[in-house]
């Protein structure tokens, strides 16, 4: 009889530590389908920028990576990296992002707004990822207190928004845009030296251009760059591929093959 009382605590603490666990993964389940459903809102509404955001947060975790920055901070780095650019889709900026002209001084400022917007349409799920609202928020901040919105200056403008600030120039000038065309990898490199302490942070520029992550950032863009059957951009008719994001709310096929479901 003694011996059954020990058992049975036993038995009962591992069915909690089961029914925790089981919990704690479709809770993770469930964050990740959020996050792929808000990406797919993206792509539906622009093609453009759901290839741009999937790049920029190819490249924010190279340099992240080779910045030591540990596994939390690289899940949140992603995560800021794919919504930074999420307040473009508000109504009033999409047909200005969409113009094929310059700017007008106005214009200009409308799409200023777009990292605010961008946090207001985040500010739910802070409670889960709280950099997240505030690292999309900080995207266009400098170094040197000269972005925007709030003019942050140095370590005043979060982490993550400091990598992904830098992935996103890189991006931005190595891949075509609407209003210019795409320059070089060394181009971009000597873009990124040159802001150096002034638009960006200086230690994770000097990351950036250390050979052996200068060297996969190389290799990251001439994958992306590289013309690929899988995704079409339908708003060009171009054929480019897109990097994958790591969050996910299924198994991929080749896991789901293997456990024996289907895809
Ligand atoms: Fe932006």
């Amino acid at each position: 009889m003694k011996d059954i009382v020990p058992l049975a605590i036993g038995a009962a603490a591992g069915g909690l530590l089961l029914r925790e666990h089981s919990m704690r993964t479709k809770a993770e389940r469930l964050s990740a389908a959020t996050l792929e459903t808000l990406l797919n809102a993206i792509d539906a509404n622009d093609a453009i920028t759901g290839a741009h955001v999937r790049r920029v947060a190819t490249y924010a975790l190279k340099l992240g990576e080779g910045a030591g920055l540990d596994e939390r901070t690289l899940r949140s780095v992603e995560r800021v990296a794919i919504f930074h650019d999420i307040g473009k889709l508000h109504g009033a900026l999409t047909d200005i992002f969409h113009e094929q002209t310059k700017l007008t001084p106005e214009e200009r400022r409308a799409v200023m707004t777009h990292p605010q917007r961008g946090a207001e349409v985040l500010a739910p799920l802070e409670g889960f990822f709280p950099d997240l609202p505030k690292g999309v928020a900080a995207h266009h901040e400098r170094w040197d207190g000269k972005g925007y919105p709030r003019g942050l200056k140095g370590k005043r403008i979060p982490l993550v928004a400091r990598v992904v600030s830098i992935a996103d120039a890189f991006d931005a000038i190595t891949h075509r845009r609407r209003y210019s065309h795409a320059r070089s990898f060394s181009e971009a490199i000597r873009a990124i030296e040159d802001g150096r302490g002034t638009q960006f942070d200086p230690d994770l520029v000097d990351v950036f251009l250390s050979p052996p992550v200068r060297a996969r950032i190389e290799e990251a863009m001439r994958e992306a760059n590289r013309p690929h059957k899988n995704h079409r951009n339908r708003r060009r008719g171009e054929v480019q591929r897109a990097p994958d994001v790591t969050f996910r709310w299924r198994p991929r096929s080749d896991e789901s093959r293997a456990q024996g479901h289907q895809p």
